[in-house]
């Protein structure tokens, strides 16, 4: 319906005007509000810019679109970005987390909330969500996406975007979303962020692809361009990936916007000579808008009056900006998102803390708990112990956006006491998150021995995960796993419970021989320590599950569920077997498995049942099983449906994840699920074509990944 619109009104702009629509700047941020250059003011006032970053607040974004509405030749109003990526003011658990819930409406209905405070603060656009796939935990970014499987994250994909994006753009509370990083950007090298990925074409389509894919199926507006290279091809100068895929094959009709400076940095890739040529491949590859390289504004019109770049293409990113800001309802109302009142009123709301607060529980995943150690009992004295304990600060992760690190935020010391009496709580700090110093291991000790059990909160300092923050060693820093040990031996009968808080998945394999129950609660958000101790003392019994493998130790990586059998797999009796795909000082299985997490109850799954052994092409397979809960606590369960492709024209993965639906069953409660599968489930890429082919499948519908298949089906 805005075609004729953008079509008049571009009928009018010149070339420059044009390009500035494509220009993006940064603010940035004081403790009294946002700041802007001069510069970017002067740039606004000549029509250099069409959208701005990191500048929030009503009174910060209506000064400066009264800038671009008022004092420019055209009046297009600004777009205003920022990342909003696990919750605006209110902050939920970090996004690993918030995958470990595995719960779409959860994540839909969080986003929706971070939508509805960035809104009234101005924002129009996220940049987010983050959909690479994340199989390296030594790349910090790893806890900003859903992690390592394909099916899960393509889900979680959508339910992002549905959230931020709203059913109708126009609306005040709605954002734009924007899929990120395009693409690759998680098979960093060594995980090192920003290093080379080299994969075939097969790995692109079949595993990193497909959430960005299905970001685009439910209408996401934007796209980010990755900081990697691909196959020797810098994503932001990479036409394969933006025209062919992302324009022609999947028709998305929305603009791609690159990362902070990407432009600039083809030239280091070695792709460019210099910017201005950096500009033109850019341009030429499908980028619509340049976040801060200053390269569009410096180079674009001479690129055009030289011949080197075609007007059809500016003409081209122009309009898909312009689209957008009509779809927003900025040229209706330019200020719409500022209205001091919603302001006041929207964020921190009591509604949106306590769906943090239950995001925050349902993101716990309960990796270990021998002899029950968990739930805690409200009549026993605890010691509280670790540099985490009274946090405000790491608690609510990395890229938290506008999120109080102070005030706000709830620590697991305070979440602790809504259940115990004061008197009840013995706290320690220990030690810190990281350094040397151990001076505090002996009142750690002392809290320890006084306790009738040990509730331990460690992990990792906030900002060792998140962007630029890869690590090559994935223990527990600092002196921590020192004091667990410290701790362990002089109570070595009493119960020790491990909290933590990490952006990644970590090497547990000292801590577990050393704690009874581990409870992994990621960075929980403003209202972790809440949903953290709602968890402890069993209000919430746990039910996440890990979104990507913990390796036993760091020289397992890269380690997933889905890996390739190989030519010479371990045989299941003979693991150490000479000449076959093992390690000789360790075996191949990870510590905690993709899709494990435990439960205050117990899962019974039997009555295992397939509608037909044998399927056609155009048929609907039914798996179905029966799930019972024989504990003794009410809980959500989630089912996990894997198939394995025994034989393809390219090998596949041992297991691959094809559905799952998470279940609430009261104790005693028996229910039957059922999974329908269709041949269009079984596609892949084959380095050729997308193919289904016929054979032999497995399946199962399990609790986690770590089982053997028993069952099969074929396709003919
Ligand atoms: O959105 C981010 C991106 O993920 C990493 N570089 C900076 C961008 C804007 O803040």
């Amino acid at each position: 319906p805005y075609d004729v619109k953008v079509d008049s009104l571009m009928g009018l702009m010149t070339l420059r005007e044009k390009i500035g629509q494509t220009i993006m700047y940064s603010g940035g941020w004081t403790v009294t509000g946002p700041t802007v250059s001069s510069n970017n003011k002067k740039y606004i006032k000549e029509g250099n810019v069409g959208a701005m970053l990191n500048v929030y607040s009503v009174k910060g974004t209506r000064d400066l679109q009264k800038m671009a509405v008022e004092e420019t030749r055209l009046g297009i109003p600004l777009l205003f970005g920022y990342d909003v990526i696990h919750g605006f003011r209110t902050i939920f658990p970090i996004n690993l987390g918030l995958a470990a819930s595995w719960d779409l409406e959860d994540i839909e209905k969080g986003s929706r909330i971070a939508a509805e405070e960035a809104s009234a603060e101005g924002i129009h656009w996220t940049f987010a969500p983050m959909v690479d796939i994340g199989r390296d935990p030594r790349w910090g970014r790893i806890s900003e996406g859903a992690g390592e499987d394909v099916y899960l994250g393509s889900e979680i994909a959508k339910a992002y975007v549905k959230g931020f994006q709203g059913d109708d753009l126009s609306k005040h509370n709605t954002i734009l979303a924007c899929a990120k990083h395009f693409v690759g950007y998680g098979a960093a090298q060594a995980g090192r962020d920003y290093h080379t990925v080299n994969m075939g074409e097969d790995e692109l389509r079949n595993v990193y692809l497909p959430p960005f894919e299905a970001a685009v199926d439910v209408g996401v507006e934007t796209f980010m361009t990755a900081f990697n290279e691909l196959n020797g091809v810098p994503a932001t100068g990479n036409k394969f990936i933006f025209r062919d895929i992302l324009r022609d094959e999947w028709d998305f009709n929305g603009f791609v916007v690159t990362d902070y400076t990407a432009i600039n940095e083809l030239v280091p890739h070695g792709f460019a000579k210099d910017e201005k040529e950096a500009t033109k491949l850019a341009i030429d590859a499908g980028i619509d808008m340049d976040m801060m390289s200053d390269a569009n504004r410096l180079y674009l019109e001479a690129l055009v009056n030289e011949g080197k770049v075609d007007i059809a293409l500016i003409d081209d990113a122009c309009r898909r900006i312009l689209l957008t800001k009509y779809k927003l309802g900025l040229f209706d109302d330019p200020y719409r998102y500022c209205n001091e009142q919603r302001e006041k009123e929207v964020i921190y709301k009591p509604e949106f803390l306590e769906a943090a607060r239950k995001s925050a529980a349902m993101s716990s995943v309960l990796l270990k708990n021998d002899d029950k150690a968990l739930p805690l009992d409200k009549n026993q004295t605890i010691a509280l112990i670790g540099p985490l304990v009274k946090d405000k600060e790491n608690i609510i992760g990395n890229w938290a956006a506008a999120g109080d690190r102070k005030g706000k935020a709830i620590s697991v010391y305070q979440g602790v006491q809504e259940y115990l009496n004061k008197a009840k709580v013995i706290y320690a700090k220990g030690c810190e998150i990281e350094g040397d110093d151990d001076s505090g291991f002996q009142s750690a000790i002392k809290a320890a021995r006084h306790a009738d059990k040990v509730l331990m909160v460690v992990g990792e300092d906030y900002d060792m995960s998140g962007e630029a923050a890869s690590r090559t060693n994935i223990k527990l820093p600092g002196r921590q796993t020192d004091l667990i040990k410290a701790i362990r031996k002089a109570v070595p009968n009493k119960k020790i419970v491990l909290i933590l808080m990490n952006g990644r998945p970590l090497d547990l394999s000292e801590e577990v021989t050393l704690a009874d129950a581990i409870l992994e609660t990621w960075f929980p958000g403003t209202s972790g320590g809440h949903g953290v101790a709602d968890v402890l003392f069993g209000s919430y019994n746990p039910s996440g599950k890990l979104p990507v493998t913990f390796p036993r130790t760091l020289g397992q990586v890269p380690i997933y569920y889905n890996m390739k059998n190989t030519g010479r797999p371990i045989p299941p009796n003979n693991p150490k077997e000479d000449y076959k795909s093992n390690y000789i000082d360790i075996q191949n299985t990870p510590l905690f498995s993709f899709g494990h997490g435990l439960s205050y109850t117990n899962y019974d799954y039997s009555d295992f049942k397939l509608s037909t052994t044998t399927m056609g092409f155009s048929d609907t397979l039914t798996a179905s099983i029966s799930i019972t809960n024989t504990g003794d606590y009410d809980g959500y369960e989630v089912v996990q449906l894997y198939v394995h492709d025994k034989v393809g024209s390219i090998t596949r993965p041992v297991k691959e994840l094809k559905g799952f639906k998470k279940v609430f069953l009261k104790k005693g409660e028996s229910q039957t699920l059922s999974f329908n599968l269709t041949a269009e489930d079984l596609k892949y890429y084959n380095n050729e074509i997308f193919t289904v082919e016929p054979g032999e499948f497995e399946i199962a519908i399990k609790g986690s990944s770590e089982f053997d298949f028993e069952h099969t089906f074929t396709l003919e």
